[in-house]
């Protein structure tokens, strides 16, 4: 079997990797010529740690490949992994143009029998909908399965979330797709579960939606333990030895952002939405995640009066370390809030550059951790980069107007920073 990858994005790649890896012939599709450019130069489109190398290694070993002709591709490849975008529309419901196409040209391209393997996020009962666009495509009846498998890849960590998966859902309508799929992974050391398509899409659903929930629970108790003066820290630490409740998840901050997170969890409550099965706790995640900077931002205004006029550093512009990716990340938000209410913002990001048309007059970014915070009257630190847990605060604490540090991500230990003379102020840690 050979493999073809439709849409080489964050998924596509790191699933086009790991097959090359197991020793699989693969090739890469994507009608973005730029980004296949990039990618048969060995150039990741995007940041991950790890990615880069295993790229160099197959391209030079031809177990990896590109090109941005899918109809054409789809011939030579029995295996087709469709790993497509599956935006957000305005209503909160996925957006499935780019599944559509890619199913359409499959099924008029198609001369023989496909295993289609979708791997995109896509809502519940997808699956029976992309058979039907491959049906409606083709000229003639042919032979093909589609099955649901979809990705558990955390961002930052997708090499080893590839390789060493948690588990392999198999959604598929026959035993011979199934069959098919699991040889593919080689026996990847980890439980497979198959079951039918739309449980496999159902799964994806709720892994994300819960794990969203665990952050909420955790966020909105924390503006608890403000007013309590209890350490939503420890507290987290101590539910963490329950094996029913596990340790992760449970770390309060500015709220989850990311491409997934909130697309997911808007994307169930659309599917709830259009049957008419309210799912209440899901609203109260997005809800509690929609304030929960502003809650965050309202304590650093009550220390400075006001935001109008003051000079605010905001440190960390990723949705989470080992990213380079901004989309939903809070610090958007918290950026946008401060400017709107009159500060000044000087922003800093090991890895990320603001778009240059953002910047402004009131909205500057700075490569250097002392520069962002020379004058600065507070500081809000967005994105637990490793580069803030090591800075010498004794230092910084000199460039700054006033010692007014709020860490939205509970990184920082609050003794430590009092000692050197800061105001710190955490979410749930006093
Ligand atoms: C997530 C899922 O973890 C992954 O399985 C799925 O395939 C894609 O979506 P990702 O969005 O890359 O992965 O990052 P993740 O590490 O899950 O963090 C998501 C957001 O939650 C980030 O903004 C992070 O800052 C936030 N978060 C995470 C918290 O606020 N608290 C936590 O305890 C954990």
């Amino acid at each position: 079997m050979n493999i073809l990858v439709v849409g080489v994005g964050y998924v596509g790649t790191t699933t086009a990797l790991l097959f090359a890896e197991l020793g699989w012939n693969v090739v890469g599709v994507d009608s973005n010529e730029r980004k296949i450019q990039d990618l048969e130069n060995g150039v990741l489109p995007f940041y991950e740690p790890g990615l880069d190398t295993l790229l160099k290694k197959h391209i030079e070993s031809g177990k990896l490949s590109f090109s941005t002709n899918l109809s054409e591709a789809v011939k030579h490849h029995d295996v087709i992994f469709i790993c497509v975008g599956t935006p957000s529309m305005e209503d909160g419901g996925a957006d499935l143009q780019y599944v559509r196409q890619a199913a359409t040209t499959i099924g008029a391209s198609m001369d023989d029998y496909k295993l289609l393997v979708t791997k995109s996020t896509v809502p519940v009962g997808t699956q029976r909908q992309v058979v039907q666009w491959i049906s409606e495509a083709q000229s003639q009846s042919i032979p093909f399965d589609v099955v649901s498998n979809p990705e558990f890849l955390r961002e930052g960590s997708a090499m080893h979330d590839a390789f060493h998966p948690d588990r392999i859902i198999i959604g598929s309508d026959t035993e011979a797709g199934a069959e098919q799929l699991k040889r593919l992974y080689r026996d990847l050391e980890c439980p497979y579960l198959v079951t039918s398509p739309a449980t496999a899409e159902m799964i994806k659903y709720a892994s994300n939606s819960f794990l969203a929930v665990k952050i909420s629970f955790m966020n909105e108790l924390a503006r608890l333990c403000d007013q309590l003066d209890v350490s939503i820290s420890d507290v987290a630490e101590g539910m963490g030895y329950d094996t029913r409740i596990g340790r992760s998840f449970l770390r309060a901050g500015i709220g989850f952002g990311g491409s997934c997170f909130p697309k997911d969890v808007k994307s169930l409550l659309h599917t709830s939405k259009m049957l008419g099965e309210p799912l209440r706790l899901l609203q109260d995640v997005v809800a509690i995640n929609e304030t929960q900077y502003i809650y965050v931002l309202e304590r650093m205004r009550k220390r400075l009066g006001s935001f109008q006029g003051k000079q605010i550093a905001v440190l960390g512009l990723s949705f989470k370390p080992g990213t380079d990716d901004m989309r939903e990340a809070p610090s958007l938000s918290i950026i946008s809030y401060l400017v709107e209410h009159g500060a000044i913002v000087q922003v800093h990001d090991p890895v990320v550059r603001m778009p240059a048309p953002l910047l402004t007059d009131n909205l500057a970014q700075f490569a250097d951790l002392q520069d962002t915070l020379s004058g600065a009257d507070a500081a809000i630190i967005c994105t637990e980069w490793p580069e803030y847990a090591d800075a010498d605060w004794a230092s910084l604490k000199k460039a700054m107007k006033q010692p007014l540090l709020v860490d939205g991500r509970n990184m920082l230990n609050r003794e430590r920073l009092q000692a050197v003379g800061f105001t710190y102020v955490g979410i749930g840690n006093g």
